[in-house]
């Protein structure tokens, strides 16, 4: 595989970052993941005016113009003939000496990006439906911008892994704020979409407002709040959505069935029309 580091394409055992890099010792970095279908970007524009959100919340640099970086992903694709998967970015507040302390202005940030396969369509996860479990969102309250702190959803998701689910959702007093990787959706007796509506607390999906949109032209009542756990329990169906997984059926959880306990008439429409609507 090449990846890019920094204005070069090189083989990915001949890349190298500093081992002062602030994104390696103090998770001092954002990141973006875009899909490609078809070797096609699925909504690049929004990845990227998200990533400069994130850059500056976090008074970020960006390191090259979006110009730039569409160029970026659409040499790395073809180098990598990837047609079907993923394309990870990544920009740190570069290297500097290890200090809590922000470093002086003038630090160069460090860019990588690198592409990764995964057949997204053909998706077993989204055949079967996914287990979730419910667990504390003990996150910083700034899940909002796209940071790589991502061990606390990394760590909460191997072990419900190794509990027998797939994900977990996280809860904070009581209402789910999103998945490890992904936004929360149930769809309540009546047939409304139910997801938290936007704020520090979850990450302004590119995905969700792609799926919203959908839900709007289907003209499936949509509502933006916080729902509880007694409402995923007593839910017609659930789902979830990202850019690695699309919209993928939540069909149980802590070990109760959702609705049937089957993926869900709306999770399945809206993952064909949204993959449609992609290609
Ligand atoms: N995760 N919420 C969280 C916490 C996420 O990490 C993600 C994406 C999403 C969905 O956002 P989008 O629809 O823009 O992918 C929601 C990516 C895929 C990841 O970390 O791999």
């Amino acid at each position: 595989r090449t990846v890019y580091v920094n204005g070069d394409y090189v083989p990915e055992n001949e890349a190298t970052i500093s081992v002062f890099d602030r994104g390696f010792l103090f998770a001092d970095a954002v990141y973006e993941v875009t899909s490609v279908l078809d070797g096609k970007l699925i909504d690049f524009p929004g990845h990227m005016a998200r990533l400069s959100r994130s850059l500056g919340e976090l008074d970020m640099a960006a390191p090259v113009s979006d110009d730039e970086l569409l160029d970026i992903h659409r040499r790395l694709l073809s180098e990598n003939d990837l047609v079907e998967g993923m394309i990870y970015l990544q920009v740190t507040r570069g290297a500097a000496d290890r200090d809590f302390l922000f470093p002086e202005a003038d630090t160069r940030p460090n860019l990588v990006l690198f592409t990764q396969e995964k057949s997204l369509i053909d998706s077993p996860l989204a055949e079967r439906g996914q287990k979730v479990r419910s667990v504390d969102d003990l996150r910083w309250r700034r899940s909002d911008i796209k940071t790589t702190q991502l061990l606390y959803a990394s760590w909460a998701k191997s072990r419900a892994h190794a509990g027998g689910a797939d994900d977990v959702w996280l809860v904070r007093d009581g209402h789910v704020t999103e998945g490890s990787s992904n936004n929360a959706y149930i769809v309540t007796a009546d047939g409304t979409i139910v997801t938290r509506h936007l704020s520090p607390e979850i990450l302004s999906g590119i995905t969700r407002q792609a799926v919203l949109q959908c839900a709007r032209e289907l003209q499936i009542k949509v509502e933006e709040r916080p729902f509880t756990l007694d409402e995923v329990r007593g839910a017609r169906e659930a789902f979830s959505t990202s850019a690695s997984s699309f919209v993928s059926p939540v069909i149980e959880m802590d070990g109760m069935a959702i609705g049937d306990g089957e993926p869900g008439p709306v999770a399945r429409r809206l993952r064909e029309i949204y993959i449609e609507k992609s290609r």
